[in-house]
């Protein structure tokens, strides 16, 4: 039952949302902020320790949460942890994708390791973790939500992150091809595009007076964004809301890619 005055269109009651990735920074943002619209959610990181921890935080501020530490790139991992899902009962209504790594090295010295690595984590595991859902969501017969997180390089290039620019174009039309293959299956997948945002994963870019300036002068907000200003698009995609909505990027950047 929806016990907030919000409208029952963005309400999660009932619904059971899996995050990958959220032991701290944007995953840990959205696993609170679909918490706090009724869903029940599960944090996952490779760590059991932080997973343990983003438990306890979300448990203290009133949330249904459970804890699944695995490795999303990897499919032995991803297809046991599913399993254990299944022992539980835990059917997952809506899946974000959104565990990711940064590499930063120019092309020319970049090796197939770490290309690999960042592929992996942050475009295979997407397949990965979304096949396992997906399968479950159509034998149950309800449907879900697929959310993918890609980047500003969903849509285009920088110097020295090339792999990373590649997963999140990947991630891009992997939306398109989930909802080409699965919204018969009444299942939306569509991506969220994040600007630059103040975690863990950028904090040496913020300690960078230069960068730091850059992003201020570059995007028309001229500011970083924040974790919870994510908070409202994912609801939107994890809702009926977004019932009709399939194979979509949404841009939250403070308007940084509508400007020359
Ligand atoms: N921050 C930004 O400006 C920005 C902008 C655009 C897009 N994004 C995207 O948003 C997502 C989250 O970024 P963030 O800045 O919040 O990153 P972050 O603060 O570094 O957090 C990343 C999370 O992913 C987990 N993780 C990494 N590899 C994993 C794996 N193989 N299996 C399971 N969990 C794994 C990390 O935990 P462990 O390391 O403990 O496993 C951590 O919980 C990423 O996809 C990123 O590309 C970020």
């Amino acid at each position: 039952m929806n016990t907030n005055n919000t409208s029952p269109l963005f309400d999660l009651h009932g619904h059971t949302a899996l995050i990958t990735g959220s032991t701290r920074g944007i995953g840990l943002a959205l696993a609170q902020g679909l918490g706090h619209a009724g869903a029940s959610v599960i944090v996952n990181s490779r760590q059991q320790s932080a997973v343990d921890e983003a438990v306890a935080k979300l448990t203290a501020l009133g949330i249904d949460v459970h804890g699944a530490a695995f490795d999303v790139a990897d499919e032995a991992s991803v297809e046991a942890a599913f399993e254990v899902f299944d022992k539980q009962a835990l059917g997952i209504d809506v899946l974000i994708n959104n565990a990711g790594i940064q590499h930063r090295q120019p092309m020319l010295e970049l090796g197939l390791g770490d290309w690999n690595r960042v592929i992996n984590t942050n475009l295979t595991a997407a397949f990965l973790v979304g096949r396992a859902a997906a399968k479950r969501m159509i034998a149950r017969g309800k449907g879900g939500k697929i959310i993918n997180i890609g980047s500003l390089t969903s849509e285009a290039a920088r110097a020295t992150v090339a792999p990373y620019t590649v997963a999140k174009g990947g991630i891009k039309m992997l939306s398109k091809a989930m909802a080409a293959e699965w919204a018969q299956f009444n299942i939306q997948a569509n991506s969220i595009g994040p600007g630059y945002i103040l975690t863990d994963m950028n904090q040496a870019l913020v300690n960078n007076p230069n960068f730091d300036a850059w992003v201020k002068a570059s995007n028309p907000a001229q500011r970083w964004g924040k974790p919870e200003e994510l908070v409202g698009t994912a609801i939107y995609l994890a809702s009926a809301a977004s019932n009709y909505v399939n194979g979509q990027i949404i841009y939250v950047d403070g308007g940084w890619l509508s400007v020359l």
